[in-house]
């Protein structure tokens, strides 16, 4: 109903309405309250002005059925708040399972895209309608934000880690996308679009021009051309651990400590692989900082997440 309001930008996204429902509300009991407190002091100003020089006002003890009702008012409204953003905010947070990834390096001043099939995008992310896309976010160099006003998601992406956020496009057409974090001269600049098609528009997208190499197989490439394969064997013999099957997997570190081998964590052990290493080898690892970029480690961590224990004799 509110949709054609011009203050609004459209709403293109599963979780937009729900965002929007919140905000209404926020702004609704803001309201409500703000306008109650002004009438309130309008009208005890009028009536409980002085009317002579000489009058006392009576004295008042205090109400205990006051007190009791503005705690528990606000106490009430509070906790609706909470719950509400909270399972919003839950809701962002946790893609669906089986959810495509894009990933996404921002740099001063562009946001560079990959997607699985191998196509880059600099600036413009084309996606399909229906499907839910979680985005793997990471940064060549500050903080910056990742912001697509229609869709009402915003995520930082920042420089060392990932972070991730995902969204179901519901309407074909093409949406503002926004850097939503100050990150220099040319932060204005870094904009681009997301253009959302219909599936059979986002297929014949992907195959149009030179077929590119899958991020899988680039990862594959990088990782034969790096010699990880002569330490992190098909088995468990190779002086580094296997990789099959790693990925989500939970990681017995030397010091007792288990880690869940997520992006980061792989990340982590390519850059700077002595900060944590696995139960039972040696620190022999060399650091790979500075001979992969961002865009490559994400390419080696696409190969990575594709080595399943039933591939294991499929992959070497
Ligand atoms: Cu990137 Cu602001």
């Amino acid at each position: 109903m509110w949709s054609d309001l011009p203050l609004f930008p459209e709403r293109a996204s599963s979780v937009a309405g729900h965002v929007d429902a919140l905000y209404f509300f926020l702004v609704g009991v803001t309201a409500f309250f703000s306008i109650l407190i002004f009438a309130l002091v309008f009208y005890f100003a009028l009536r409980c002005r002085r009317r002579s020089e000489n009058e006392r006002p009576a004295e008042i003890a205090g109400s205990m059925a006051l007190e009791l009702l503005w705690t528990f008012v606000p106490l009430v409204l509070t906790m609706v708040m909470f719950v509400w953003g909270a399972a919003i905010y839950f809701r962002n947070a946790r893609p669906p399972a089986g959810t495509m990834e894009i990933y996404v390096v921002g740099k001063q001043w562009m946001w560079k895209l990959q997607h699985p099939e191998g196509n880059r995008e600099i600036n413009e992310l084309h996606v399909p309608v229906g499907v839910p896309i979680k985005l793997v976010m990471t940064s060549e160099d500050v903080i910056h934000s990742f912001y697509i006003p229609a869709f009402r998601i915003k995520q930082d992406v920042l420089p060392g880690r990932y972070t991730s956020t995902w969204f179901e496009a519901t309407k074909p057409g093409k949406y503002h996308l926004f850097c939503a974090e100050y990150c220099g001269n040319h932060h204005s600049g870094m904009i681009g679009s997301v253009v959302v098609m219909e599936k059979q528009d986002y297929e014949n997208w992907l195959g149009g021009g030179a077929s590119p190499e899958s991020m899988t197989s680039s990862g594959q490439s990088l990782f034969e051309r790096l010699g990880c394969a002569n330490c992190h064997r098909t088995d468990d013999t190779g002086r580094g651990p296997t990789l099959i099957g790693v990925f989500g997997k939970q990681v017995t570190l030397e010091s007792g400590q288990t880690v869940t081998a997520d992006e980061s964590y792989l990340r982590e052990s390519i850059v700077n692989p002595r900060a944590k290493i696995v139960l039972g080898y040696k620190p022999l690892m060399p650091t790979f900082q500075g001979q992969v970029g961002e865009e490559q480690i994400l390419q080696l961590l696409a190969y990575i997440k594709s080595l399943k224990k039933a591939e294991r004799t499929a992959t070497q």
